[in-house]
Parts: C-alpha cells; sequence; structure tokens
C-alpha cells in the first residue's frame, strides 16, 4: 500500500506493541528504521524482528528521560541510517491508580516518560531530521480529550504532548516540517489494555462502548502513521488524529467506569 524506500524511520519506544507494530510497518514498506527503548533484550528482539524486512536496521538502549542518552542514541543512529524522514515519539508508561493511590514519584514518573520524553526526542532529533520534508508524529491517547478516572497522570502527559504537537507545528513550519499526533484507542493485544482492561469482561465493555463495533488492531494505528508520513499528507499539520473507531465521541469515558468497578472491587 505504502513505498518508503530510502527514507529513515526512528522510533522512540518501539520495541513493543503498538509502535513496534508501526516500525515494523514502516519496514515492510521498505524503510530503514532505528528503535530505542530501556530494555536491551527487548530492543535486540525487536531489531531480529525488523531484520526479517530490511537490513538497515538499528537499535539502541536509552531512556526517554535522559536527555544525553536518548540524545546519543539518535546521533548515532543518523550517523548509522542518515537523516530521518519520520521521527517518531511513543514510549510511554501507565497504571490504573487513582490520585489518592498515587505519590508524587508515581505521577512524575508517567509525566516524565511521556510528556518530558517526548520533547527530549524532538528536542534532540531535530538536528537529525531531513529538512525539509521530516514528518513527526507523537503517539498520544484519548485520555489527552477524555477525562478518565485512575488516570491523572496520563491526563495530564497526554494532553501535554498533544500542546507540544501543536506548537512544534507551528515553530517547525518554516523547516518543512510537519508535526502530527496520532491517538490509538483501545488496541488489541498490547501492554496499555492489559493494565487498563485486564479482565475479558472489561475487554467486552470497552469493544461494545466503540461505535464501530471493535478494538482496534496495531495495524489500524501503523496504517495512519505510514499515511500521514507519505506525500498525500502533505498540508496537515498540527493535528491529533484519532484512530480509535470514534470511541472518544463518548464511549471512552463511559468504558473508563468499567476499569473504576473493577479496580476498586479488588
Ligand atoms: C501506584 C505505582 C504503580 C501503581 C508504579 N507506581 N506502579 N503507584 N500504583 N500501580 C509508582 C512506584 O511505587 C514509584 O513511586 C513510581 O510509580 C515509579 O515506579 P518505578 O517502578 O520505579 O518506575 P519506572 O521503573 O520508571 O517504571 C515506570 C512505570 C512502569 C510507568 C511505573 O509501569 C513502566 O515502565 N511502564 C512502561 C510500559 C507501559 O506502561 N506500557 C503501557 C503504555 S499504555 P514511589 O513513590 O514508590 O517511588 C498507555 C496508554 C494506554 O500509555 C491507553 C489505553 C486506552
Ligand atoms: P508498550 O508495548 O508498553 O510500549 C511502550 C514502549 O515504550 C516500549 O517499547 C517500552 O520499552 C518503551 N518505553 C517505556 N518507557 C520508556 C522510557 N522511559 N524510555 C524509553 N522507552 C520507554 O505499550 P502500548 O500499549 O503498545 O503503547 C504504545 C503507545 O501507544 C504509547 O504511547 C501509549 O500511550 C499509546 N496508546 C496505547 C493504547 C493501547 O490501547 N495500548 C491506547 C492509546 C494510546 P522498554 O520497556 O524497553 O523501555
Amino acid at each position: 500500500m505504502f513505498d518508503f524506500t530510502n527514507k529513515v524511520v526512528f522510533v522512540a519506544g518501539g520495541t513493543s506493541g503498538i509502535n513496534l507494530a508501526i516500525a515494523e510497518a514502516f519496514a515492510a514498506a521498505g524503510a530503514s528504521v532505528a528503535v530505542l527503548s530501556r530494555s536491551q533484550q527487548k530492543v535486540e528482539a525487536a531489531v531480529k524482528l525488523l531484520n526479517q524486512h530490511s537490513s538497515n536496521i538499528a537499535g539502541f538502549t536509552a531512556d526517554v528521560r535522559d536527555f544525553a542518552g536518548t540524545q546519543e542514541a539518535l546521533r548515532q543512529a543518523h550517523d548509522k541510517l542518515g537523516p530521518f524522514d519520520v521521527l517518531i515519539s511513543g514510549a510511554a508508561g501507565n497504571f490504573p491508580a487513582p490520585a489518592l493511590g498515587m505519590s508524587a514519584n508515581a505521577f512524575k514518573s508517567v509525566v516524565d516518560i511521556d510528556l518530558l520524553g517526548t520533547f527530549n526526542v524532538l528536542r534532540a532529533g531535530f538536528e537529525f531530521l531531513h529538512k525539509p520534508g521530516a514528518c513527526i508524529i507523537n503517539i498520544s491517547a484519548p485520555q489527552a480529550y477524555c477525562p478518565m478516572e485512575l488516570q491523572m497522570h496520563v491526563c495530564a502527559a497526554k494532553a501535554g504532548v498533544d500542546m507540544i504537537t501543536r506548537v512544534a507545528a507551528l515553530e517547525w513550519a518554516p523547516f518543512g516540517i510537519r508535526v502530527n499526533s496520532v491517538v490509538p484507542g483501545p488496541i488489541d493485544d498490547t501492554e496499555g489494555m492489559k493494565r487498563l482492561a485486564p479482565t475479558a469482561e472489561i475487554r467486552s465493555t470497552i469493544a461494545s462502548s466503540v461505535p464501530l463495533g471493535r478494538l482496534g488492531t496495531k495495524q489500524d494505528v501503523a496504517n495512519a502513521c505510514l499515511w500521514l508520513c507519505t506525500p498525500a499528507a502533505s498540508y496537515i499539520t498540527g493535528v491529533v488524529l484519532a484512530v480509535d473507531g470514534g470511541w472518544s465521541l463518548g464511549g471512552a469515558a463511559s468504558s473508563a467506569s468499567a476499569l473504576k468497578n473493577a479496580f476498586f472491587k479488588q
């Protein structure tokens, strides 16, 4: 469907789940791909998987909360693969907890990974982008605009991520760089859903609250990311694109109650 031959893609947090599926979709479309995350084991497994599609694959171990380490990984990826046509910031952390069950450090951990991490990836990555023409995607979440109980940290962090998207779109448009957020809905078979929808009953409640009637797939999100990085989307910047079957139109808030009820029943 898409051709990214001779394009270079860097995916921060690209070693599992949705982000790995995005990395794999770009590699399958012919791109050179670099991924970064904290776990050496996950980085090695992701590189092995991506190598099935392309020999131009690189993996780096770093924590996006650490600016210097992230910058060094971006530099090494640039030196190995060339300037990035696509930069994706997708590293994130999440656990369900009421605000009163969260320490200041618990709140800070998620904000630091999702929000500061996105700043770090974009701030350090700017130097290594293909200009003009590069496309940045921040992976957000419905929590950015749907307040959800047990998710104060994620709601605050991802709302900030979407504001980074909009401000960077403004500041970097003169360089020919587009910046957008992609917002996955409830995506089946992911760490995020394991944490927020730990039982089949909650998953089914969530699926039935999605207007299109099903949980999303990782491929649904990957397809949207690839399309956003094609010339067909060349006039699109600063948008927050939900890939959620319409879930954030109302179902997200109602199905969050299912999680809350299950959490407090434990
Ligand atoms: C309350 C908790 C907690 C919990 C951790 N903490 N889990 N507090 N309830 N369930 C607290 C700890 O006690 C500690 O506070 C602080 O958070 C930091 O914990 P650490 O384990 O030291 O942090 P760290 O090793 O940096 O790990 C970060 C993490 C972890 C977020 C806590 O879960 C992680 O690495 N997650 C990455 C993978 C992930 O979450 N993927 C899902 C993304 S899905 P104290 O005060 O004790 O020091 C997503 C959106 C999904 O983002 C949307 C679906 C619709
Ligand atoms: P996941 O598999 O846990 O993916 C998170 C990735 O980020 C992993 O590769 C993880 O690897 C990496 N990561 C976490 N903390 C990091 C850090 N401090 N530094 C560097 N890398 C770090 O989760 P997922 O459910 O697929 O979620 C992926 C993205 O989609 C996230 O941005 C999430 O907010 C968003 N999202 C997911 C859903 C869903 O339904 N799952 C819905 C809406 C939005 P390491 O552990 O090796 O660091």
